[in-house]
């Protein structure tokens, strides 16, 4: 694994892995994807309150080596605030967690502890991301900021950060965009936005990759070739 953790975290993460991979392999969530293309391909629907029902006991967490490049980039680029939109489970969240507190700790200054704001609107799915933060211990537990409820309402709160130097979008494809504007103002520039796949579901993300592709709103991107897709944005606006 290439990221700087303790044993029992790494072995942690290789259990819940392996978990999600499991479901992800299964015909039933095959079906469900090749199911939810052909709908937005026919009707032009996204999601929809049955998806969310049979997504409720799913981990869908990101493939361990895109965690792994997400990791090193977030440590590459010295975040130590982190926004992940979509935590589900909690597995990304303990990747983007060691990488904020071992960056401030590298920086050395007193009062930066790093933070993820991590986002999550299924209380059974919070309550699972805390369990396994809490089995990872106080590295990961003490810099994760879990907001419970749609994220377009948590993170338009007023207590946000001001400055965000990272934010992850691993959420439904109609929430991506509205996430990116949402954040957008608070993005320093050289920032990361890295959004999961992107390839898989090219159709579902049309408006969310003319965006980042318009110059005007001042972003450099590109697709990291991993299976489904990653697409890897900088913010760098004009000066
Ligand atoms: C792909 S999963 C996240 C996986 C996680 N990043 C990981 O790697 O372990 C997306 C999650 O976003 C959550 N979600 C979807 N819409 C949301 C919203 N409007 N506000 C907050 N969470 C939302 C879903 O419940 C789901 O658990």
């Amino acid at each position: 694994m290439s990221i700087q953790a303790p044993t029992h975290i790494k072995t942690l993460l290789t259990r819940l892995h392996a978990a999600s991979a499991a479901q992800e392999s299964s015909l039933s969530q095959s079906l469900f994807y090749l199911k939810r293309n052909l709908l937005h391909f026919l009707f032009g629907t996204t999601w929809s309150a049955a998806s969310d029902d049979h997504m409720r006991d799913k981990f869908v967490a990101l493939e361990p080596e895109k965690c792994e490049l997400v990791y090193l980039l977030a440590r590459a680029a010295g975040a130590t605030t982190i926004v992940e939109a979509g935590t589900s489970f909690g597995v990304s969240t303990v990747y983007l967690a060691l990488a904020v507190g071992q960056n401030a700790k590298l920086r050395g200054e007193d009062g930066v502890k790093g933070k993820v704001i991590a986002t999550e609107k299924e209380p059974s799915k919070a309550a699972r991301a805390r369990e396994h933060w809490k089995e990872a211990g106080r590295e990961v537990e003490e810099v994760i900021e879990l907001r419970e409820g749609d994220l377009l309402e948590t993170l338009a709160r007023e207590d946000m950060p001001e400055v965000v130097d990272f934010l992850l979008l691993d959420i439904w494809t109609p929430m991506a965009l509205p996430t990116l504007k949402l954040i957008q103002p608070r993005l320093r520039p050289g920032a990361l936005v890295i959004a999961d796949n992107t390839t898989m579901a090219r159709g579902l993300y049309g408006e969310y990759l003319a965006y980042l592709r318009d110059p005007a709103n001042g972003f450099k991107t590109t697709e990291a070739p991993y299976p489904g897709g990653l697409q890897v944005s900088v913010y760098l606006p004009e000066a």
